[in-house]
């Protein structure tokens, strides 16, 4: 792990949304890296900010409302956050990029696959003959396991399954070789046997081309399976980060623990599966205290008066929570 380098550093990143309400900070300061090949995980239930976290490493935030207010990506040597415009469509797609949630969305069901493919490898290899562009698509579908990969040039989305359309957004994904690919939630529209086959297709692909991944879901399965490393995410904060191990042997933080508590167990069917009560709170709404003391079943009075920071578990394993700051001081 030591031995790896960092690909991307988020240090301090806050997004902020400008809405009628007033500023709802969707990401407040939240840091973590990335390394070489990894495959990192961010959990969290929806609207804990995890799709806001990766539109702004990708600069997508639509703006307004939305703006990075604070922090630095940073990219080799450059900070993506302050990149203009234009010197950032050049890392987009060839240095960092991105499979989204609805392939359906994303995929212009107007032209063909292609088309869609080409354009994403014309973007940054503008001198490329028309012969290299078109091999070029070709081998990323292979390696994307599509098969007929040439007749494949000339169909429309709307002709393919669920997951040969995922595939497809694979490929264009990784067509250009960035160094970062970040996957929002990318399996959640796909039934349970091809969302498997698509996670062992993206794990095959970190392991072959050492791609970092950022890999974000609301599924623990998921991140069980897939991940190294994972960050756990609430109301636009991260709550612990862990190895993947150590968050399922040892989670230290009460709201991982519930998540866990909330994965369907195989072994007891019979028993009702727990749902964490409540819901997560809208971003900039608690200011003081931990963001899930109403929640929590271990909370004290403290936690609605004091604001936890992260404390460290143990090696690679940090939590905001007051219980861990206790068992530091004890020892
Ligand atoms: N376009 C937007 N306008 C206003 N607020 C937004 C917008 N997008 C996201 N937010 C805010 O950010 C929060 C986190 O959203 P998101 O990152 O999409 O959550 P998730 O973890 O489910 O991906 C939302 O609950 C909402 O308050
Ligand atoms: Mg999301």
């Amino acid at each position: 792990m030591s031995e790896r380098r960092k690909v991307l550093d988020v240090i301090n990143l806050e997004t902020t949304f400008f809405t009628d309400d007033g500023a709802v900070p969707a990401v407040d300061d939240i840091s973590f890296s990335i390394y070489e090949g990894e495959i990192l995980g961010i959990v969290g239930e929806s609207g804990s900010g995890k799709s806001v976290t990766s539109l702004s490493v990708m600069r997508l935030i639509p703006s307004p409302p939305g703006k990075i207010t604070n922090g630095q990506i940073l990219f080799e040597d450059k900070d993506l956050v302050k990149l203009t415009d234009k010197e950032m469509r050049r890392v987009r797609g060839k240095d960092v990029a991105m499979i989204f949630q609805e392939p359906m969305t994303s995929l212009n069901p107007l032209f063909t696959i292609g088309n869609q493919l080409l354009e994403a490898i014309r973007i940054h290899h503008k001198k490329w003959s028309k012969q290299q562009m078109r091999a070029r698509a070709i081998e990323i579908l292979k390696l994307v396991g599509l098969p007929r990969a040439e007749a494949l040039l000339k169909d429309y989305p709307h002709q393919l399954s669920g997951g040969m359309r995922q595939r497809v957004m694979i490929a264009m994904a990784l067509v250009c070789n960035p160094k970062v690919l970040i996957a929002d939630e990318p399996t959640t529209a796909l039934d349970v046997t091809i969302q498997a086959q698509i996670l062992q297709l993206m794990k095959n692909l970190n392991d072959q081309l050492n791609t970092a991944v950022m890999l974000i879901t609301h599924d623990l399965g998921v991140v069980a399976e897939t991940c190294e490393r994972v960050i756990v995410m609430y109301a636009g904060q991260i709550v612990e980060e862990a190895h993947v191990q150590d968050l399922f042997e040892n989670p230290a933080h009460p709201y991982t623990q519930g998540l866990l508590q909330s994965v369907p167990d195989m072994r007891f069917k019979k028993e009702a599966l727990y749902s964490i009560p409540g819901s997560v709170p809208k971003p900039g709404t608690i200011e003081v205290g931990c963001r899930f003391a109403d929640r929590c079943q271990f909370a004290m009075p403290r936690c609605t008066t004091e604001t936890p920071k992260l404390y460290e578990v143990a090696s690679g394993q940090m939590a905001r929570c007051f219980l861990i700051e206790q068992v530091e001081v004890l020892v």
